[in-house]
C-alpha cells in the first residue's frame, strides 16, 4: 500500500516536472520569437528589409560612443567637411552619399549579459575600427560627420561625481581630435540599446535616445526625462551653452538640459518607444555618486544659470589620454563640490 503511494507521488512529481519543462521551453521559444520575428516583414512595420549583415557601428549602437549616422529625412545637410576616403585612386567614381537608412538592419536585437563578451572579440568582430575607436564608412560619404569615435571620459580621483561635467570634457576632447566633428551623442556607459533602427545621429531638435529602459519597465518615467542617452548637433549644443558644471552626484543634470533645451526654444526628438530601448548592466550604486540634495533647487534656476555656467565656463586638467584599440580613454581632473555642497 505505502509503495503504491509512493509510486503514485513519484508519478505526480514527474508529471509536474515535465510540466515545468513544457513551461519553460513554450516561454523561451516566445522570447526568441519576439527577437527574430523582427525578420519578417510582415511582423514590424518598421522591420528593414536587407537582413544581411552590415557593419555593427552601423546597425549596432553602442553605449557611450558616437556612431556614424546616415542621415533620414529631415537630416541636416551633408557637412562639407565630410571627407572621403583619401586612399581611393583618382579614376575611381566620387563616394555617393550614404543611404538615409543604413541597409541590413536587424530590428530588435537580443541583449543578454549572462556571457562575458571579451575585448578581443569586439575587436575581431569589429575589424574596420581603427585605434582609438575611430570608425568612416569606406563606401559612402557620411552626410553628417558624428563624432566618429568612442571616448570614455574617466575622472580622477575620489572626489563626488559630475556626469554632466565629464559629458562637457567630452564634447571639446572630441573636437580637439577633430574639429570637424558636428554631431555628438552622449552615452552613460552602462546602458546597452536594443534595437539598431535607433540611428545614433542628430535630428533636426535635440535627440533623447534610452525612452524605454527596462529599469522604468520600458517607459518613459516622465514627460520631461532626458536621462541616459541623448545626441546634439554642435550647434545645438552650443545653443544651450552646452551641459551644466554644478551638479555634483546623482540626479538633476539631465533635467537641467531639457529646461536649457527648451528654454532656447527647441523641442526634444524621440525615437518610437518599441525603438529606443535599453537594457542597463547592473550594477551598484558608484561610490561618490550619492544622490544630490541640491537637485530639486537647481533645476528651478536653469534659467538664470544657464548663460554663466556650461561649456562657456568649463574648467578641467587633462590626465590622460590613452588610445585603445575599440575607443579612447580620457582620464580628467575635473575638481570637487564647493564646500556647502560638500557637507550634503
Ligand atoms: C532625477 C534625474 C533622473 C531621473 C530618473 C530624477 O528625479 O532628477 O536626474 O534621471 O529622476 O531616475
Amino acid at each position: 500500500m505505502t509503495r503504491l503511494l509512493l509510486g503514485v507521488t513519484l508519478e505526480r512529481i514527474c508529471k509536474a516536472v515535465l510540466l515545468l519543462c513544457l513551461l519553460h521551453f513554450v516561454i523561451i521559444m516566445i522570447l526568441y520569437f519576439d527577437v527574430y520575428a523582427q525578420h519578417l516583414d510582415f511582423f514590424s512595420r518598421f522591420n528593414a528589409r536587407n537582413t544581411s549583415r552590415v557593419h555593427p557601428f552601423s546597425n549596432s549602437s553602442r553605449p557611450n560612443s558616437t556612431a556614424p549616422s546616415y542621415g533620414p529625412a529631415g537630416a541636416e545637410p551633408p557637412s562639407p567637411s565630410a571627407k572621403p576616403n583619401t586612399n581611393r585612386s583618382v579614376t575611381e567614381k566620387p563616394l555617393q552619399p550614404c543611404q538615409e537608412m543604413p541597409s541590413g538592419l536587424v530590428g530588435r536585437l537580443l541583449i543578454e549579459f549572462s556571457s562575458p563578451m571579451s575585448m578581443e572579440r569586439v575587436q575581431r568582430e569589429n575589424p574596420d575600427v581603427s585605434l582609438g575607436g575611430k570608425y568612416t564608412p569606406p563606401d559612402c560619404l557620411p552626410r553628417q560627420k558624428v563624432a566618429y569615435g568612442i571616448y570614455i571620459i574617466n575622472q580622477y580621483g575620489e572626489d563626488t561625481f559630475n556626469r554632466a561635467k565629464l559629458l562637457n570634457v567630452g564634447f571639446l576632447e572630441a573636437l580637439k581630435d577633430d574639429e570637424e566633428y558636428d554631431c555628438f551623442i552622449f552615452s552613460d556607459v552602462d546602458l546597452i540599446p536594443m534595437d539598431d533602427r535607433n540611428l545614433y545621429r542628430c535630428y533636426e531638435q535635440p535627440r533623447h535616445f534610452a525612452v524605454g529602459m527596462d529599469k522604468f519597465g520600458f517607459r518613459l518615467p516622465y514627460a520631461g526625462y532626458f536621462g541616459g542617452v541623448s545626441g546634439l548637433s554642435k550647434s545645438q549644443f552650443l545653443k544651450i551653452n552646452g551641459f551644466p558644471n554644478e551638479y555634483w552626484g546623482w540626479g538633476g543634470e539631465d533635467d537641467d538640459i531639457f529646461n536649457r533645451i527648451s528654454l532656447n526654444g527647441m523641442k526634444v526628438s524621440r525615437p518610437d518607444i518599441r525603438i529606443g530601448r535599453y537594457r542597463m548592466i547592473k550594477h551598484e550604486r558608484d561610490k561618490h555618486n550619492e544622490p544630490n540634495p541640491q537637485r530639486f533647487t537647481k533645476i528651478q534656476n536653469t534659467k538664470m544659470t544657464m548663460k554663466r555656467d556650461g561649456i562657456s565656463s568649463l574648467q578641467y586638467r587633462l590626465v590622460e589620454v590613452s588610445r585603445q584599440p575599440m575607443y579612447t580613454n580620457i582620464t580628467v581632473e575635473i575638481g570637487r563640490p564647493p564646500p556647502r555642497l560638500a557637507r550634503g
